[in-house]
């Protein structure tokens, strides 16, 4: 079940680079994964050979386009454990599939109605809810969190009442690590009568999905994060929930028939993919899905454990730094503030070292807040990581703590 790092890393052709000098050690995988060759090889075959629209034309380039693209939905319904690709909608991200559902379920919501997310969301998962309070007079709770960065579960439950219209977390947290229990969030919020988002953009990289088995109703994740092109994204929706939401844009391929005195709808997907549609990134993404699952993650988990278990201890020995976010079998992302030394200059020195972590509050200002940090440096790690990777953040960090004092 072990992986053969020199294959992997052979098929992300971005890693085999110098940056300042210094050969890049990539550890910024929880913004942005590098892209695998699969997915680059799908995108430029069609961009060379099958470029047209789709679900439109009658001539070949238009019917290449539009198998290719529906073989995109496949590989991700396959991906995610879906029942079907009917319940596989595009979306530029997982941004944009969560505004996509407060767009259209959270339009059947009324004042004094509840949306119960967690302290550990990403803006992304906050922000849409807060315009619907402003749109609708929803109101948003928040489930607390413990110090060490671990939801506390018996109080979200408890915060599931007759309001409440949906539940909506974040399955892996994009600055901690921490893996909520998603499948007894469903349990809970299913038992009250009440549908569940789940955000995973930061849990898709690293384990394997199966929304059926969840029970989950709608989730949403990212195509950058996944070794696939950036601008393409994924809401996946239970079939029966999907059938009875209302158009969120308008336009073109979302219609059944437009007329003047009234347009009826497309059965979803389509109902919710007005417009062109991202054809090139849904065949990167599909062919990134595919090798995600070819890879196979439990080799993936293993791996990035043992990455993690080893970055943990060599960020331990680093004088004055503090982790942030402590959870138990959290996924490899580590936060962390070193006395002294302000977040973003950490992560200069490390790019001048050819090491590329993330400096900032990631989106989830309050959480910064409740963790009373005004930012952090994060370094994540993807399968492709190596063990040499985790020294060289040590000897840059070891190195910064000499710079800064
Ligand atoms: N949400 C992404 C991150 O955590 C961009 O960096």
């Amino acid at each position: 079940m072990s992986l053969d790092l020199a294959v992997i890393r052979a098929q992300f052709p971005a890693l085999h680079q110098q940056v300042n000098g210094e050969p890049l050690v990539y550890l910024d995988n929880a913004a942005s994964s590098q892209v695998c060759r699969a997915s680059i090889e799908a995108v430029r075959t069609f961009e060379e050979q099958d470029k047209s629209n789709v679900h439109r034309g009658v001539h070949t380039l238009a019917q290449r386009a539009t198998s290719a693209m529906e073989a995109g939905r496949e590989q991700v319904a396959r991906f995610l454990g879906a029942r079907s690709s009917d319940e596989i909608v595009f979306t530029r991200g997982t941004t944009e599939a969560i505004n996509l559902v407060a767009g259209t379920l959270g339009q059947s919501f009324v004042e004094g109605d509840e949306v119960l997310i967690t302290h550990m969301e990403h803006h992304s998962n906050i922000v849409p809810w807060q315009l619907l309070a402003r749109q609708r007079g929803i109101v948003l709770k928040v489930a607390p969190i413990d110090d060490r960065g671990v939801l506390d579960l018996a109080a979200l439950v408890g915060l599931i009442g007759p309001r409440t219209r949906l539940v909506s977390v974040v399955q892996t947290s994009n600055t901690l690590g921490t893996r909520n229990p998603v499948a007894e969030i469903v349990r809970a919020a299913h038992d009250a009568g009440v549908p569940v988002l789940l955000d995973g953009a930061q849990a898709a990289p690293h384990e394997a999905v199966d929304v059926a088995a969840l029970g989950c109703d709608f989730y949403a994740f990212s195509g950058h994060k996944v070794c696939g092109p950036t601008g393409i994204g994924v809401l996946y929706g239970r079939r029966e929930l999907l059938a009875e939401l209302p158009p969120w844009q308008g336009g073109g391929d979302m219609i059944e028939r437009v007329s003047f005195q009234g347009t009826t709808f497309a059965e979803p997907p389509a109902r919710f993919e007005a417009g062109t549609p991202n054809i090139s990134g849904i065949i990167g993404l599909g062919a990134a899905c595919d090798y995600l699952r070819g890879v196979g993650f439990d080799a993936i988990a293993q791996w990035e454990a043992e990455l993690l278990d080893a970055a943990t201890q060599v960020l331990q020995a680093v004088p004055g730094l503090r982790m942030i976010g402590t959870a138990p079998d959290k996924a490899s992302v580590c936060s962390f503030v070193l006395e002294g030394a302000p977040a973003a200059d950490i992560g200069t020195l490390l790019d001048m070292q050819g090491v590329a972590v993330r400096a900032g509050h990631h989106c989830t200002e309050p959480l910064m807040e409740r963790l009373g940090v005004p930012a952090t440096a994060r370094a994540s790690f993807a399968f492709y990581n190596t063990m040499d990777d985790v020294e060289a953040l040590g000897r840059g960090l070891h190195k910064v703590r000499k710079i800064l004092g």
